[in-house]
């Protein structure tokens, strides 16, 4: 996917910045990094999405833990307590067909698809950073969520993903030190990453009503707090603790990895296996990756991107 364009976008293309990652190009618009067909679907749901106000969008950079919260989050909006772990829509569904991406599903194959059937709630995410998101979106009373995850380990967790997609494809992989230059230059598929987690974390300052902010390692430190404090934004809090524990649980890393649908299906928009999606899932993995060259390198570029703003690591 994503070598034909329409006609517009294709000369849209010839004329933007553009940057080698992972055996493609991702292109600059707006301060931004993109792939060119995910461009084009952003672009196309920027302009034809209309949000309602019940909708909850899940967003984040890649990699920072998101497909946790594509787990929970439909379980926490429809608390049907009649469920059962046999009828867990998780059992047939990898958590990215619970909560469709705008710019990677939705909008990519048609500029304007029918939503008329998703029943409401609607729920989606979108990787696309705070400024592209459709006006509907940031003006509506719909609810975001949005989660972002240590600077090192997101890079990591992409290193290793990344390769994964374009080795599937028999293209090489790309080596770390290479990868790592580029991500601290920003060249990050929908980053610069700095600057996505700031821009949704000052509209979270805002608007706390309307943006809840994450980190994947709280997730990780204190999950019942998470899972309430995020219960109680999109308005379902839990009645009861053994609820929390039963989510937490359905949603886990060790059963979803070793889930049939994420062993052996794969995934439609990369043509990877869904097992990719679950990897270590730990705090400080870069520890194993990092010279203490490059952990003072990314160290400080955030450090001084994140400088006042509040928010640190
Ligand atoms: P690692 O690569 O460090 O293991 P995303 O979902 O945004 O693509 O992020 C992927 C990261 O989240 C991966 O981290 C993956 O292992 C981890 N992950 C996936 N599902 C998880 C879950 N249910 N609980 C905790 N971490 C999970």
């Amino acid at each position: 996917m994503g070598s034909s364009f329409p006609g517009s976008i294709s000369t849209l293309l010839d004329e933007l910045p553009k940057e080698t990652w992972y055996g493609s190009y991702l292109y600059n618009w707006e301060g931004f990094w993109y792939r060119g067909h995910h461009l084009s679907a952003a672009m196309a749901a920027r302009s034809n999405f209309r949000a309602n106000d019940s909708d909850v969008f899940l967003a984040s950079s890649m990699k920072t833990g998101t497909t946790w919260l594509k787990a929970i989050i439909p379980r926490i909006m429809n608390p049907d307590v009649r469920i059962t772990n046999d009828d867990d829509p998780l059992l047939k569904h990898h958590p990215n067909e619970l909560m469709p991406s705008l710019e990677v599903q939705l909008f990519i194959a048609n500029p304007n698809p029918d939503l008329s059937g998703m029943s409401s709630p609607r729920l989606f995410r979108t990787h696309v950073p705070f400024p592209m998101l459709p006006e509907s979106v940031k003006n509506s009373a719909c609810k975001i969520v949005y989660i972002t995850r240590e600077p090192k380990d997101t890079f990591v967790s992409s290193w290793h993903f990344m390769n994964s997609a374009i080795t599937a494809r028999g293209i090489d992989p790309w080596p770390m030190d290479e990868a790592f230059g580029t991500f601290c230059r920003g060249i990050h598929a929908f980053g610069p990453f700095h600057d996505h987690v700031l821009g949704y974390w000052k509209e979270s300052r805002k608007r706390p009503e309307k943006i809840h902010f994450m980190r994947y390692e709280d997730m990780k430190k204190e999950p019942r707090e998470e899972l309430q404090k995020l219960a109680c934004f999109l308005g379902k809090p839990f009645e009861r603790d053994e609820d929390v524990d039963k989510v937490l649980w359905r949603c886990s890393l060790e059963r979803l990895k070793n889930l049939e649908v994420n062993r052996h299906g794969v995934d439609p928009s990369l043509g990877i296996g869904y097992k990719h999606y679950f990897r270590r899932g730990i705090v400080g993995d870069w520890k194993n990756y990092f010279t203490g060259e490059m952990q003072q390198k990314l160290d400080l570029i955030t450090a001084v991107k994140f400088e006042g703003s509040g928010l640190d690591f």
